[in-house]
């Protein structure tokens, strides 16, 4: 058993106090932050740029962990590398429009850009299986169980059976899951062999974030 990720994602968070936000969330036990960068593009939404996260970075104690909904992620990635990203996460649907070659050029770029983890995400509707021929170049992959651009969407259960899917491969890597978690589907998503879990409404519209971040703790080892 993996000792689970806790990431609460910042797109949540109230961004005319994102200083107070980083600093609160991580007292209250969040082991990354999830950051989502959105370019207008590839998502029908806008978010952070290098400046931003690092703004981020200059108050983070927790590594970032940054999910790159953009279009050329590798044009973007020594940018997001000296902002402070420790997670860079790039879509293998912006390469080549999913391909292994385009995921090559991709993992080798952020290599190369310093990138201390590399990981690939999919969306709910791209199947996992063309990943195999990559899955020894990445140290995460994240499945989408919603399609990216907002918070607050519904979990879609058919993304499990790719997280499966990883773990019957061998992969020794993380596996994170992203959209609509909460108390329900998180355990849905560890039971599948997820070790990384992502959510933004559910942690940061809560009540008590530290108590919803622990009970997502121990669901995650249940
Ligand atoms: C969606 C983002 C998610 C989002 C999740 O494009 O990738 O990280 O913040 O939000 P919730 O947890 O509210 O579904
Ligand atoms: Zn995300």
């Amino acid at each position: 058993p993996r000792t689970p990720i806790i990431a609460p994602s910042l797109l949540s968070c109230d961004f005319t106090r994102i200083g107070d936000e980083i600093r609160a969330i991580e007292s209250e036990g969040a082991d990354w932050l999830h950051v989502d960068v959105m370019d207008g593009h590839f998502v029908p939404n806008m978010t952070f740029g290098p400046p931003l996260v690092q703004a981020m970075k200059s108050v983070a104690t927790r590594p970032l962990d940054v999910h790159l909904m953009v279009s050329n992620p590798i044009a973007y990635a020594s940018n997001y590398v000296d902002a402070g990203a420790q997670v860079l996460t790039y879509h293998w649907e912006a390469m080549g429009s999913g391909t292994v070659r385009g995921a090559k050029l991709a993992n080798k770029a952020f290599r190369d850009a310093g990138a201390p983890m590399v990981g690939v995400s999919i969306n709910p509707n791209t199947p996992v299986e063309p990943l195999e021929a990559i899955l020894d170049e990445v140290d995460l992959v994240l499945i989408m169980s919603v399609f990216p651009g907002f918070g607050g969407q519904r979990f879609m259960e058919h993304t499990l059976s790719k997280t499966r899917w990883l773990r019957e491969q061998g992969f020794r890597g993380i596996v994170e899951m992203d959209g609509g978690l909460n108390a329900e589907t998180l355990p849905l998503c560890a039971a599948a062999g997820a070790d990384a879990f992502v959510a933004g409404s559910a942690i940061f519209g809560a009540a008590d974030r530290r108590g919803t971040i622990e009970s997502f703790r121990r669901a995650a080892v249940e």
